[in-house]
């Protein structure tokens, strides 16, 4: 299948509009027709197009430090789940998703308020602990009780996540409706940090930046401390033993640290998948249909960045799919809940890539994409009831539409 980039998403240059339109025109067309669209790679994995020879040379040693294999003398572990980043962002080329499944606990306090379990060694549940770890008997952090909700989480795609680092908060909060107030059937929630901060990052938007999350998975999946979280926690969050972890802490530098959110800031959008063109009529229906059917209330086809260092993020439009909200899908998907986020709410997941993926939803139990909308309920059930009554062909190419991401 050749993967070609579809026209309509070629970048809109933005000279001509600022040179020609005064400036306020500009300001009120803002979105629709000043802002060019992020343009997406050539190959799954390449960096941003356009970016200069010095951002390329950080995007490559950025990459380097995702792919590499920490060793334990470097700081892997004491307990951890694994080594390298890409031992789970790895499909179909560095950056993408794997078939690791993180574990995580929650549970709910007397106020009803969520509790991630700090107290006990945090959400995270790690599965593996370096052999001076092992050796004392302590193997792996256990699910810390009988009330607590265990869930697992699938690994995300990071293409093109660079632009929801760049979305104003006030943008996301004005894209907010938590009471419904439109009356719509959908809500979405500005998601939120353990310490109260506006989330967007993560399947339950409990993290606030690249930054952020690049610290947390150093800590939390390979146990690799940082400034952020410069002390290593045992099981369950019992001390550790003497002699367990040699490694002095932070046992990983900012800089290094940087580097890697830079890569992930840096890596493009996939490119789309155009068949044939005689198909693009078709992928353009489904397209249509998505909208006008209310998958597009909570896919939001464009992100709109604010300004940004990195030129081609640089107020863009950015094809994420995703409203960065949390919206309540029902029961049937329920796992664990976070600081701003109930067990049914998930952030709208971006649907960018979907057509090099065969798993679906945060836990990948969807093996089609029929199955995934079929599963959404909630906020999302006349969207998905709509989807039903669609005759067999519109929904052929509403599926066509989401393989062509
Ligand atoms: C053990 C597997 C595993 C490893 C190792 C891992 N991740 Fe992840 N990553 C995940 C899972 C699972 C999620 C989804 C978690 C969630 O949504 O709360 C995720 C989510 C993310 C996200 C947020 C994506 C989004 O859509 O908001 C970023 C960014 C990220 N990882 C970066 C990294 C970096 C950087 C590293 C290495 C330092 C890393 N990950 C190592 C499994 C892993
Ligand atoms: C109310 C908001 C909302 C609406 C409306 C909605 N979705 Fe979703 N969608 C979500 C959320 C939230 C998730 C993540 C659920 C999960 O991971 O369990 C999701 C996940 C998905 C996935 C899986 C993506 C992945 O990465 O695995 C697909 C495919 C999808 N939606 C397609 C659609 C289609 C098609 C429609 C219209 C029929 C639609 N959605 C309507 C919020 C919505």
């Amino acid at each position: 299948m050749a993967l070609t980039a579809f026209p309509w998403r070629r970048a809109v240059p933005r000279a001509p509009c600022l040179s020609v339109l005064p400036p306020l025109f500009c300001l009120l067309l803002a979105a629709a027709a000043c802002t060019p669209t992020l343009p997406d790679a050539a190959a799954t994995g390449d960096p941003l197009p356009g970016l200069t020879q010095r951002e390329l040379a950080r995007f490559e040693s950025g990459r380097a430090l995702f792919d590499r294999v920490f060793t334990i003398p470097e700081g892997t572990g004491p307990l951890f789940n694994e080594n390298q980043c890409s031992a789970c962002h790895t499909f179909p080329a560095t950056g993408g998703t794997g078939e690791q499944l993180v574990i995580k606990a929650t549970r709910r306090r007397a106020d009803g308020s969520c509790d991630i379990l700090a107290d006990e060694g945090g959400e995270n549940l790690r599965r593996q602990a370096i052999p001076s770890l092992a050796r004392l008997g302590v193997l792996r952090d256990t699910i810390p009780s009988a009330t607590a909700t265990v869930a697992t989480f699938a690994v995300p795609f990071l293409f093109g996540l660079g632009a929801a680092d760049l979305v104003p908060e006030r943008a996301l909060l004005a894209a907010a409706d938590p009471d419904d107030l439109d009356g719509d059937g959908i809500s979405g929630r500005v998601g939120r940090t353990p310490d109260g901060r506006a989330g967007r990052f993560g399947r339950k938007a409990d993290v606030a930046s690249l930054h952020d999350f690049t610290h947390l998975a150093l800590f939390n999946e390979m146990g690799i401390t940082t400034s952020a979280h410069p002390r290593e926690r045992g099981s369950n969050g019992a001390p550790l033993p003497p002699g367990a972890d040699p490694v002095p802490d932070p046992e990983l530098g900012d800089d290094s640290a940087q580097l890697i959110t830079d890569f992930v800031r840096m890596l493009a959008p996939p490119p789309r998948r155009s068949p044939e063109p005689a198909a693009a009529s078709a992928i353009a229906h489904g397209e249509s249909l998505f909208a006008a059917i209310g998958c597009a209330a909570c896919h939001t086809p464009y992100i709109v960045t604010g300004p940004s260092r990195l030129a081609p993020l640089d107020r863009v439009r950015a094809p994420l799919y995703s409203d960065l909200l949390l919206h309540d899908l029902g029961p049937a998907l329920a796992s664990t809940c976070a600081p701003g986020a109930t067990e049914t709410e998930y952030r709208t997941s971006p649907l960018l890539g979907l057509g090099a993926r065969r798993r679906y939803l945060h836990d990948l139990r969807a093996f089609t994409l029929e199955r995934a909308i079929e599963l959404h309920g909630g906020e999302a059930r006349s969207a998905r009831d709509a989807f039903a009554a669609l005759p067999v062909a519109d929904r052929q190419a509403l599926l066509r539409f989401l393989r062509s991401l």
